[in-house]
């Protein structure tokens, strides 16, 4: 009797010390109960203000959750050298609506909501503000306490084959449809030409990308000269910029895909079938939406820090 109740006693704290390390939708229900209304406020004030901020929020937690994971890092400042500093970060906004957000949840329930959290949920909220779908986000993950832009070199680069773009989901523990999903996170949204030239004006052979519709490389162009201001920005989704919808994909394939890694995802036979599988005219076709969403949970998942790991941080702009 004795041994049976040891065993089960073992059998529980080994199941709580894994539950410990899972994230759960409602995890601030009892500490911070108001935690996800509070951010959800905070960021629709901005969205409000400024339309522009909820494809910036998105991309936030998505090269937040690349880097070292989910964890808060991409939001030190500290000096020149920590990971917001990387190339591949660059355009990156957003930050002074998370710690606004940050500022607000500290005052109501001190030292209880990550930074890594908010980031989640204000990506979620983006979403919904967008016109796109609303799902539940898992928290309870915990801030980070390294931030370094050595490790940016995790993040997939907009001129790299399709191939390297698989293999980097893939090490996230991503699949092709994860990837093809959420990069199509790029129907609300703008790039700087910075990301433009090699597709316009540095192709290999053709100077230009031949995937692009003859119809719109003069507008592109126009947008972006040769050797005109970088900072330049123009939308991801041709047409529909604001709205979360599965435009994009129809961009993607007929020729008016703006980002080059966006374009080769229709070169390739798997990603382009995940394309047309949204496309298809079919009452049982895929949900966008509903796919969207399963993915941004995953990503959300990503390495992240549970338990007593990393540190809830008081500010999210600088460690504890
Ligand atoms: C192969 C993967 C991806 C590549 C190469 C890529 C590349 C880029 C580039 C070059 C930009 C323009 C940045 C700027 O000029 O500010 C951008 C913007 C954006 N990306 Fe991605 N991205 C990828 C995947 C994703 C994923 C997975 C998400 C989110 C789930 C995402 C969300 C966004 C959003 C919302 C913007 C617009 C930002 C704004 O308007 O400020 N991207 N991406």
């Amino acid at each position: 009797m004795d041994l049976l109740l040891a065993f089960i006693t073992l059998i529980l704290i080994l199941g709580s010390a894994q539950g410990q390390g899972n994230l759960a939708v409602g995890f601030y229900s009892r500490t911070c109960p108001n935690a996800e209304r509070i951010v959800a406020s905070v960021v629709q004030e901005a969205v409000r203000a400024d339309p522009r901020k909820a494809a910036m929020l998105l991309r936030l937690h998505f090269h937040d959750c690349f880097v070292q994971g989910c964890d808060g890092s991409i939001l030190i400042e500290g000096n020149d050298q920590t990971e917001m500093h990387a190339d591949g970060h660059q355009g990156l906004g957003g930050f002074e609506v998370i710690e606004k957000a940050k500022a607000q949840l500290e005052a109501t329930c001190r030292g209880v909501v990550s930074c890594a959290d908010i980031v989640a949920m204000a990506a979620r909220d983006s979403v919904a503000l967008s016109n796109g779908p609303f799902y539940q986000v898992p928290t309870g993950r915990r801030d980070g306490r390294l931030s370094n832009k050595s490790f940016a070199a995790q993040m997939p680069e907009v001129n790299e084959p399709v191939q390297s773009f698989k293999a980097k989901f893939f090490q996230k523990g991503l699949s092709q449809k994860d990837l093809v999903v959420l990069s199509a996170a790029h129907t609300i949204g703008t790039t700087a030409c910075f990301f433009m030239p090699h597709r316009l004006y540095e192709f290999p052979v053709f100077s230009s990308d031949p995937t692009i519709n003859p119809a719109f490389l003069p507008e592109l162009k126009k947008i972006c000269p040769e050797h005109g201001d970088i900072n330049t920005r123009l939308a991801m989704d041709h047409g529909s910029e604001l709205t979360f919808d599965d435009n994009i994909f129809r961009n993607i394939r007929d020729g008016f895909a703006v980002l080059e890694s966006d374009a080769k995802l229709y070169t390739d036979p798997i990603t382009r079938a995940i394309i047309d599988s949204y496309l298809m005219d079919f009452v049982f076709k895929p949900s966008f939406a509903k796919d969207f969403a399963e993915s941004m949970v995953k990503m959300g998942r990503i390495d992240v820090k549970t338990g007593s790991q990393g540190e809830i941080r008081r500010i999210c702009k600088s460690f504890n």
